[in-house]
């Protein structure tokens, strides 16, 4: 008998009330059952984003709610700021030259955060930034940008901030309103607790204005049909909607709002600190930054000598839990703990079991049970 633990940033572990919920007989969407679910998660999401605006979802995986970003908010010739330290920053600088942007790339090293210094001083050369795009869980890394000092400069430009949060939302603080961040894209199979499939995106008044003058042609995903869905008496999709995954978000939301948003970035600040803290005390050496806002994803380098795939693969297949491996250039680097969603200590606990079992196993010398030793530590500390 084997256990499977899902430790991957996504996707990641759903609990057995949004499967079940997503389970139900399916309903047709132009009804006033439909009409009422759909009004419901939509101030649902609002509370999860933190925001006034209205949030907008797709049919899609992350990358078409970050693709809505470009070509809602963009016209071909427009000079936008990309900030990239990892594949997703990367894929904000792909998209935005597949539409025709004249994308600047602030660029870092993988498992650097983003300089919100620079993004100040790019946007005083009086380049005529419309856009400044930038992640805020840089998945492939750990890294969690510091988008409130980034907020901070962007609001006062005429440059729109867009922040892609697919693997933060809902597990590392973002304060959409409070912060400045105009749009916030994210996606359902990570902190949201939801198989893959739904791509959301929130849009402020500011970005709004700037999406009346964009000419990058577009249907499904534009966000002026989306938004006059929503704004209908009975709110509505244009298009037919993923109807179970939304009475699935419906059952999510549900269990977000009971633990509150306070327990809940206080429960993944405790996974991070326990990862880490873990991760030290078993002589290996972390690849994100000892930070506590890296919250939704630990990476750590690959010991010397231990190869990736053999490691990963003795974890998955002997001990069940699976790990993520690099991505890009990190390939072969590293491997990513996700704990953003639905994650607590436990899952933790044996996360860091299977990685010492499975690395004494390939030979790496490590004293049995010193990072599982101190994740409880920090566990009590936390008072997890
Ligand atoms: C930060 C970030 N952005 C974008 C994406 C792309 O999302 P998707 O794979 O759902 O298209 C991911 C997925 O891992 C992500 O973690």
């Amino acid at each position: 008998m084997k256990k499977r633990f899902l430790m991957t940033p996504g996707p990641t572990q759903i609990p057995p009330e949004v499967l079940l919920a997503a389970a139900q007989p399916i309903i047709h969407h132009r009804t006033a059952e439909y009409s009422e679910l759909f009004a419901r998660v939509i101030e649902g999401l609002k509370l999860v984003f933190q925001t006034e605006n209205d949030v907008l979802f797709f049919a899609s995986s992350g990358t078409g709610a970050m693709e809505s970003a470009v070509v809602n908010l963009g016209s071909p010739g427009d000079r936008v700021l990309v900030c990239s330290s990892g594949k997703f920053g990367e894929r904000w600088h792909q998209l935005a030259e597949t539409y025709g942007l004249e994308a600047e790339l602030l660029s870092y090293e993988y498992g650097q955060p983003v300089k919100p210094e620079d993004i100040a001083d790019a946007l005083d050369d009086g380049a005529g930034y419309k856009a400044v795009y930038v992640t805020h869980s840089e998945t492939s890394t750990g890294v969690v940008n510091d988008i409130e000092a980034i907020g901070a400069i962007v609001k006062d430009h005429e440059a729109v901030l867009v922040a892609d949060a697919v693997s933060g939302l809902g597990s590392a603080e973002l304060k959409t309103d409070e912060w400045h961040v105009d749009v916030v894209v994210a996606g359902s199979q990570k902190a949201l607790m939801l198989p893959p499939g739904l791509g959301f995106a929130s849009v402020s008044e500011k970005a709004w204005a700037l999406a009346e003058q964009s000419t990058i042609p577009k249907y499904y995903l534009d966000w002026k049909k989306a938004r006059a869905g929503i704004r209908q008496e009975k709110p509505t999709t244009p298009f037919t909607p993923a109807v179970s995954l939304t009475v699935a978000l419906d059952a999510a939301l549900k269990m977000m709002r009971e633990e509150g948003l306070d327990s809940l970035f206080a429960r993944h600040r405790a996974m991070g600190r326990a990862s880490r803290e873990a991760i030290k005390a078993m002589g290996l050496e972390l690849f994100s930054p000892d930070d506590e806002r890296c919250s939704s994803v630990t990476s750590v380098l690959m010991p010397a000598g231990v190869d990736d795939g053999q490691l990963r693969t003795l974890m998955r297949d002997k001990y069940g839990v699976q790990v993520a491996g690099g991505q890009g250039s990190m390939k072969g680097n590293i491997f990513r703990i996700g704990h953003c969603g639905y994650y607590n200590y436990s899952d933790i606990i044996v996360t860091i079991t299977a990685l010492e079992l499975a690395l004494r196993e390939l030979g790496h010398p490590l004293e049995p049970g010193a990072g599982v030793a101190r994740a409880e530590e920090v566990f009590a500390e936390e008072g997890s």
